[in-house]
């Protein structure tokens, strides 16, 4: 039976229903509606609203309830419309028609919007846990792969030699921020809508303050109007879900581009690949395809939410049902993604020797103008000068490394015998010493505050 019936002589049309209903989905608010109706049932009690016996009979059902919902015993029915429907269809079986008394001054509209960011801080502990295992794979990565050198690139060409712990911890930090933004976004969400009622608030005389201390919430909202339809909260999770999904894409799209044959810089475990029905030689990155192509999703997922909050005037609009699923939906995607991820990065089987064969010797062009302004050449004709002989040896086919002295010389009186010693690039890494480059010792600094980033948000969670 709907909780609104009486009002109107004929059923709602069943395609109708059917469009209506959000119990399929808002069952997963079940705990936190029921944890806050008992809240609630307290709140109407200290205001004299219920007797203390009434007050307390109600929470009793609802403690029953939500033993049935944490051992999954909780039955639905066919006429349940959405949770909040079913817990209170629930406690009128459990403790009779006293339950009539527990809506009392409050409407679906704060009760969800409260339920939602209960559910949201929840899910931002466990979330966040799954970006910090990523990033401790990462870190632990970055230790493993000590001494590798990878050929490292902008615009997908050659371009300077870097350590490959390095490369792994530039995807170690933006988790880090990533990391950080959940935590704002869920201690912003913490602001309490219930006892704001349908729109107006609630005209029974609950303390609303001692009720959000009740419920963890950081403050009662200060707005009956925007509680009931805020869902920035919503919107900044699926901003910082995108955008982590945007993180795990280059992630993957890298790994997937290292792990072919033709580069052959690194391998997926078993566990991490799939193969083909037809070819048998195929061993195919299939969880890096869809990490990359749920990214995707999770971008939409934002833009959708977006559209649909844009148009609604202040107050409660049946468009903001559309909140959960996107966030739901987001909220699973990401968190699958995120742990296949670490098991990936962590069994990945990494060919150092063939990076390091991969790297070209043009990738040290930058190191032999770096060279000529030691000798006290400008840098713009140091740049000119390794740039004539990059043309030569590509007219000739010819590596840089074997261009002849008497060819550097004719190119620039500065070059001497001794610029072949720059085409060293271990001593190339070593010069990028100052913070932040890929020098070992600066990597190593680097890797010890990783560590410490990721002990000190592991002390926040
Ligand atoms: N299922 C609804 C939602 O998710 C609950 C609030 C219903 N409020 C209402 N006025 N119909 O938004």
């Amino acid at each position: 039976m709907k909780l609104w019936q009486k009002r109107f002589r004929a059923p709602l049309d069943p395609l109708v229903e059917q469009l209506n209903n959000s119990i399929s989905f808002d069952q997963r608010l079940a705990k936190v509606d029921v944890t806050g109706s008992i809240a609630w049932a307290g709140a109407l009690a200290k205001a004299g609203v219920l007797t203390p016996d009434e007050g307390q009979a109600i929470q009793t059902g609802l403690g029953q309830i939500l033993g049935e919902f944490e051992g999954n015993e909780f039955q639905f029915l066919p006429g349940d419309e959405d949770i909040h429907t079913a817990v209170e269809r629930r406690l009128g079986e459990v403790i009779g028609p006293l339950a009539g008394k527990l809506h009392t001054g409050r409407s679906r509209n704060d009760q969800v919007a409260t339920d939602f960011r209960l559910w949201l801080a929840e899910m931002a502990q466990s979330l966040t846990g799954d970006v910090h295992a990523l990033q401790a794979a990462l870190v632990e990565r970055a230790e493993r792969d000590a001494g590798i050198v990878l050929p490292g690139m902008t615009h997908f060409q050659q371009a300077q030699p870097v350590l490959l712990s390095h490369w792994w911890l530039s995807h170690f930090w933006p988790l880090g921020r990533d990391g950080e933004r959940i935590a704002q976004l869920s201690q912003r969400a913490m602001v309490m809508p219930l006892g704001c009622g349908a729109l107006a608030g609630t005209s029974y005389p609950v303390d609303r303050f001692d009720l959000a201390q009740q419920l963890g919430f950081r403050a009662p909202a200060p707005n009956s109007l925007d509680a009931v339809s805020d869902r920035d909260f919503a919107a900044e999770f699926l901003f910082t879900a995108a955008l982590l999904g945007v993180h795990l894409s280059r992630l993957a799209e890298a790994l997937i581009l290292y792990s072919t044959r033709e580069f052959g810089w690194m391998t997926l475990a078993d566990e991490y690949s799939t193969g083909s029905s037809l070819m048998p030689q195929k061993k195919n990155p299939d969880p890096l395809e869809l990490v990359r192509g749920k990214s995707g999703v999770l971008t939409g997922r934002l833009a959708g939410l977006l559209a649909t909050l844009k148009g609604l005037p202040s107050a409660y609009d049946k468009d903001l049902q559309e909140d959960k699923p996107a966030v739901f939906e987001a909220a699973d995607t990401i968190s699958i993604c995120l742990k296949v991820m670490a098991g990936l990065v962590a069994t990945l089987h990494v060919h150092g020797e063939r990076m390091r064969a991969a790297i070209q010797s043009e990738g040290l062009a930058t190191d032999l103008a770096d060279y000529l302004v030691m000798k006290g050449v400008p840098f713009r004709e140091a740049h000119g000068a390794v740039g004539a002989a990059v043309a030569l040896t590509m007219e000739r086919d010819q590596p840089l490394a074997e261009l002849p002295l008497a060819d550097w010389q004719a190119i620039h009186p500065a070059f001497d015998a001794d610029l072949y010693q720059v085409f060293d690039v271990d001593a190339s890494l070593a010069r990028r010493a100052a913070w932040g480059g890929t020098a070992p010792q600066a990597v190593q600094e680097q890797l010890a505050l990783a560590h410490r980033a990721l002990e000190a948000s592991e002390q926040v969670d």
